[in-house]
């Protein structure tokens, strides 16, 4: 169980979180939801000490997350990769392997196994020794789904997963989901939209700076929620 404890976060000033508190039970698939500017990302990056927080705790098992980075699989905004950096589809998922076996090392036969099974389950192989910047928004996404798999993780951060990909993408995306849920990971999609996948979450997050409600989907998506969560009652989750 992974327990987020009165997590605060601010920035020059700003308080993009405050007194956040959730627990997360592994084989559950569990959506944060909240406008723009929310706090969402600040969240993902908080849990995994990569923007400082003035109060709070994240325990995983029992003790610190940070001390247990190497069980968290993150896959960060879009907006914040290098695309242009030099590397090709392979590598992208060779190094989640690297991280594993020491960088001084050739990749095992192994890893190499690893990535290629990674790179077939979201259907990239045959792509592999493309540039990342060659491929298309969704193909992009889809690499950084593979090394995430390719950590071989427990716990799972993807943050907004769906921005920009085409429906092929979205599908491999919920089918892996749907493994790794089986396997009993721990996982969490942060998203300003779900659209027509909400029912494939066991819970969702609203968040706009606090927590505002938390629970089964339609327990949480109430016209009164959305309404505190976005300043308007038009809604735009399920649109
Ligand atoms: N590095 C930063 N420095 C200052 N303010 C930031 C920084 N990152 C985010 N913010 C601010 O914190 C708030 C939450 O941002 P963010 O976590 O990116 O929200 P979301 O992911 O929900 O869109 C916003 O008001 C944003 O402008
Ligand atoms: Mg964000």
């Amino acid at each position: 169980m992974l327990v987020v404890r009165d997590l605060t976060v601010h920035y020059q000033g700003v308080c993009a979180l405050e007194r956040v508190n959730f627990s997360l039970e592994s084989g559950q698939l569990v959506g944060v939801v909240g406008p723009n500017g929310a706090g969402k990302s600040t969240l993902l990056k908080s849990m995994l000490g990569l923007v400082t927080s003035q109060r709070g705790s994240i325990r995983y098992d029992g003790h610190p997350l940070i001390q247990q980075r190497q069980k968290v699989a993150y896959v960060p905004q879009r907006s914040q990769i290098d695309w242009n950096y030099p590397i090709t589809v392979k590598n992208v998922v060779m190094l989640a392997q690297m991280q594993q076996q020491g960088f001084w090392q050739f990749p095992t036969r192994q890893a190499r196994q690893m990535v290629k099974r990674a790179l077939m389950q979201v259907d990239l192989w045959d792509l592999r020794d493309r540039h990342i910047r060659e491929l298309s928004g969704g193909q992009q996404q889809r690499v950084f789904l593979a090394r995430s798999l390719a950590q071989q993780a427990n716990i799972f951060f993807f943050d907004e997963p769906f921005n920009g990909v085409d429906q092929k993408t979205k599908e491999i995306f919920y089918s892996i989901l749907q493994e790794l849920k089986e396997q009993n990971k721990t996982l969490l999609i942060v998203s300003h939209d779900l659209g027509d996948t909400l029912n494939y979450y066991d819970q969702l997050i609203l968040i706009n700076r606090s927590i505002l409600a938390t629970g089964l989907p339609k327990q949480v998506l109430t016209p009164e929620n959305f309404y505190q969560a976005y300043g308007h009652p038009l809604n735009l989750l399920s649109a």
